[in-house]
């Protein structure tokens, strides 16, 4: 039952977050003024709350005893390359992370915020959503124990 519903919330959490990065680089690339960052902020919150999701629904999917067992996962090729593509989801997603987090504190206190990055950070997110969309086939070849 545990494992019938946490695996729900896995799979759904790939609508989530696949979804508002593709919002968060749509938002970004259309930046003009700082009026228009509530829809990165809010795109950028709710893929925040995709990578808490994804992160505590995986580990305990692997390491709790929900699916095949941490042996398993551990010794499975497709793991460790869906769990390098993840860090490198990670890596990718410091410098936005950072940018947005400060652009938050700069905007309640009424700083002045340089808006050319936008782009950028919008290329940085698009790359994320390839690499999210790379991880579902390996993540479902895994599930099928291909390519042990
Ligand atoms: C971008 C992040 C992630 C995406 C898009 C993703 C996607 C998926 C998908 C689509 C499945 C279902 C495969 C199927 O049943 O056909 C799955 C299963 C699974 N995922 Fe993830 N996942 C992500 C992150 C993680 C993380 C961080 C972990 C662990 C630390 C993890 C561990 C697992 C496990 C253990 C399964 C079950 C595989 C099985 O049935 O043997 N996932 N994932």
């Amino acid at each position: 039952m545990l494992s019938w519903i946490i695996s729900s919330v896995h799979l759904l959490t790939l609508g989530l977050g696949l979804g508002s990065a593709v919002a968060r680089g749509r938002a970004l690339s259309k930046v003009k003024e700082v009026g228009d960052l509530s829809s990165v902020f809010l795109a950028d919150n709710l893929y925040g709350g995709a990578a808490f999701l994804w992160i505590s629904t995986g580990v305990w999917r692997a390491f709790g005893g929900l699916e095949k067992g941490t042996d398993y996962y551990l010794g499975s090729n497709l793991f460790w390359i869906k769990m390098m593509l993840f860090g490198t989801i990670f890596l990718l997603e410091m410098y936005p992370m950072i940018t947005l987090m400060k652009w938050r504190k700069k905007l309640k206190k009424g700083d002045e915020i340089n808006l050319k990055s936008c782009k950028e950070l919008s290329n940085l997110t698009y790359a994320q959503v390839a690499l999210i969309s790379v991880i579902v086939f390996i993540a479902t070849a895994m599930a099928r124990n291909l390519y042990y």
